[in-house]
């Protein structure tokens, strides 16, 4: 099976648009919604937080997981592959989101300058303007932390009209920092879910392209080239939904942000 993992519910926008790519291999999810949201938290914390997810994907038979979160990617990512696959899972792999996600908005800019609106923990890894400027050394990235954002979003509060201000202040705070930005980057999957409303407030010379995509078109093309992996997962169709937190709010919000009716099974990490 191919595991996704994210602190909550913003990695259902990578696992649909992979399952769209991809229908017939077998999906499953975890969303740890009772700990979310991850970006507030220090290294440490996601570290353990994301190990212990991936573990138990592992366990329920995912082969390969994707880290369809940022933040888990950002701060965890390289522990993961270097300490905790080598120590317990030397069979299994696991990708982040940042990389693809770097290349598209390296590759979109003419300005040279690139907006990343992320969480506090993201941010504060520097992960992005490592990755692109590995890539072009010439490429400026100004980074914003959205830190209400994913509460928000987990509350299931998209109608709020205060909702609309706090991503206007936000985008007002990256945008003083330069007028040259030609490209955004929603670099927090939970951002998807609302770049309706972000598109809204940024100006029309700013392209904003969609991570769930991009990753998703990366994974294929991944799979491809990679069939000592692909081969090993099984194509059954199959969707698993797991989270660690089953209240109502929960099953009403997977449901509202999946598509289609289904039924977290409540699961345990810790
Ligand atoms: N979806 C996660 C990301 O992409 C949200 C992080 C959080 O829980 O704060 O960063």
């Amino acid at each position: 099976m191919l595991g996704f993992f994210d602190s909550g519910l913003g990695g259902l926008t990578i696992l649909k648009e992979a399952i769209r790519l991809m229908p017939d291999y077998s999906y499953i999810y975890l969303g740890d919604n009772a700990r979310t949201p991850y970006g507030s938290h220090s290294p440490d914390v996601i570290y353990k937080f994301t190990s212990q997810g991936v573990a138990r994907l592992f366990d329920e038979g995912a082969k390969l997981v994707i880290l369809a979160c940022n933040t888990s990617s950002a701060v965890a990512l390289r522990r993961i592959q270097q300490e905790f696959l080598l120590g317990h899972y030397s069979d299994r792999k696991v990708l982040g989101v940042i990389i693809p996600t770097a290349e598209e908005a390296v590759k979109m800019t003419k300005s040279k300058e690139i907006g990343i609106l992320a969480t506090e923990a993201t941010v504060h890894s520097f992960v992005y303007p490592r990755e692109v400027t590995k890539i072009d050394s010439e490429i400026k990235v100004h980074q914003q932390a959205c830190p209400l954002l994913v509460p928000i979003i987990e509350a299931g509060e998209l109608e709020w009209e205060g909702l609309d201000l706090i991503i206007k202040k936000y985008l007002d705070q990256l945008f003083e920092k330069s007028g040259r930005i030609d490209t955004l980057v929603l670099g927090c999957t939970h951002y998807e879910l609302i770049s309706n409303i972000i598109k809204k407030y940024v100006p029309d010379s700013v392209k904003v392209f969609n991570q769930a995509e991009v990753v998703a078109e990366k994974l294929k093309d991944y799979l491809k080239r990679h069939r000592e992996i692909s081969e090993q997962l099984r194509k059954d169709d199959k969707r698993i939904f797991l989270s660690t937190e089953d209240s109502w709010r929960i099953k009403d919000l997977f449901k509202k942000f999946y598509g289609k009716k289904i039924n977290p099974k409540k699961v345990s990490l810790y």
